[in-house]
């Protein structure tokens, strides 16, 4: 079976070093196919160059994701710009970009004979383990995990009880459906083909993509706890620190010109 991580990505100062970073993980596993798929009208040289100089088996996609500030909430598709309250409420990263990937797997796994595989939805800034892949390789249907460092808290995670999941222990938004982080799934990639519905949505408010798109594939009681009967932490909720870097105007002396480096 093969491990499909849907990577949404995008460009700022640290892309190439979170993108680095997490490349050289993804050296170590085993059957993995990387989706990478950049928030931009067109594929940039710095994440093709970097994924051609990996040893992995790679799918390059690009969407721009749009932003408006006019359009009404029930627009698909749309981020409604990010400077009111309410904006934010929708505007959730990668929903387009994963739910262009998702389209490219079924078309991929339409034309392969051997289907067998697992989903899973990886910010290009997080920690993972070797061991949550792993993990994956045991999953029947939907098998979920706990994520460090997320949420306010330091273990986000279901609760199992006889070897089924019965609660979750989140305080940001517990009442969402599912209130886990991205992180802490991954979905058996055939499932994906019985439904060719099941996609990201717009239309739901911030922290609940997750509940989207489980929705489509399980209950609370039909999960698979994974990682020790999820007493594990094999992933975290890293986030890059965003850089502040002097501005070369505001120096005393010119600096050393160095724009034609990649950074
Ligand atoms: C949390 C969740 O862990 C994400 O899976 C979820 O997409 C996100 O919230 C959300 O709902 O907005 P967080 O660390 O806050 O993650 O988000 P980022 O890591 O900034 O973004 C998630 C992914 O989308 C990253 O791989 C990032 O590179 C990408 N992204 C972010 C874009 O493609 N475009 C953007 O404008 C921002
Ligand atoms: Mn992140």
């Amino acid at each position: 079976p093969t491990i499909y991580g849907i990577t949404p990505t995008y460009a700022r100062l640290t892309q190439k070093a979170d993108l680095t970073r997490l490349s050289q993980t993804l050296m170590l596993v085993k059957n993995f196919h990387w989706i990478v798929i950049e928030d931009s009208d067109t594929k940039t040289k710095l994440v093709e160059n970097l994924l051609k100089e990996t040893p992995l088996k790679y799918t390059h996609l690009n969407m721009k994701t749009q932003k408006s500030k006019h359009s009404s909430v029930l627009d698909v598709n749309i981020c409604i710009y990010k400077t009111s309250a309410i904006s934010r409420w929708y505007c959730a990263s990668g929903v387009e970009q994963r739910n262009i990937a998702l389209n490219w797997l079924r078309g991929h796994l339409d034309g392969i004979p051997d289907k067998r595989g697992a989903v899973y939805f990886m910010d290009d800034d997080n920690t993972y383990s070797l061991k949550v892949f792993e993990e994956m390789r045991k999953i029947h249907k939907v098998g979920v995990w706990p994520v460090g460092i997320v949420g306010g808290m330091r273990i986000e995670m279901p609760l199992v009880t006889n070897g089924k999941i019965s609660g979750f222990n989140a305080v940001w938004k517990p009442f969402r459906p599912f209130p886990i982080d991205m992180a802490g799934f991954a979905i058996n990639a055939t499932l994906f083909l019985i439904h060719p519905e099941a996609k990201f949505s717009r239309k739901v408010q911030s922290g609940f993509q997750e509940s989207e798109i489980l929705k489509y594939f399980t209950t609370k009681n039909e999960m698979e706890p994974l990682a020790e009967n999820c007493t594990k932490v094999y992933v975290w909720h890293t986030r890059t620190q965003k850089p502040s870097i002097l501005n070369p105007k505001k120096l005393k002396h010119p600096p050393i010109p160095d724009g034609h480096i990649e950074v």
